[in-house]
């Protein structure tokens, strides 16, 4: 099973998922799941995290700052099982671009949340520090959620 959560630029929501999750899968016993994490867009390629992304999931206890940012690519939507979009935008782009055939395998990642009233991961880019706690409390949410799931 591998796992594609994707964003707009990589370097906020989908590498603080892909951290987050992969911690999870890991004490879950499932380190079989392989995660990997990329922008619909690529103009943040080859950068690490946003500090105040790396900042904040360190408080929590996981490690983003080894990822770097990488735009999706064809072979993606073959590569991955599922492609896991952060918000309506970015799934709307993924469908835009996936391959005839591979549409099922895009899905909101928010889908697998639990007692949540949103399906969106709010981009914390622009907006302020608490942005950032609320990316990890929703990740966490539906990783937990989708590690029940697969
Ligand atoms: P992300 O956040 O999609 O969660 O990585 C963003 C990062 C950068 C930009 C927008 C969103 N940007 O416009 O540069």
């Amino acid at each position: 099973m591998r796992v594609l959560f994707v964003c707009l630029g990589n370097i906020c929501r989908s590498p603080t998922a892909e951290a987050v999750f992969r911690a999870k899968a890991s004490a879950a016993g499932r380190g079989d799941i392989e995660s990997d994490s990329c922008g619909t867009a690529a103009y943040h390629a080859g950068e690490p995290p946003d500090r105040r992304s790396q900042r904040a999931a360190q408080t929590r206890g996981y490690k983003m700052s080894d990822l770097r940012a990488r735009g999706v690519t064809t072979s993606d939507f073959h590569d991955f099982d599922l492609l896991l979009a952060m918000d309506e935008n970015n799934l709307d782009d993924l469908l835009e671009q996936a391959p005839p055939g591979t549409e099922g395998r895009v899905r909101l990642f928010l889908d697998y949340g639990t007692d949540l009233d949103t399906k969106a991961v709010p981009d914390p880019y622009y907006g302020d520090g608490d942005g950032f706690e609320q990316v990890l409390d929703l990740v966490e949410n539906a990783s937990d959620g989708l590690l029940r799931a697969i």
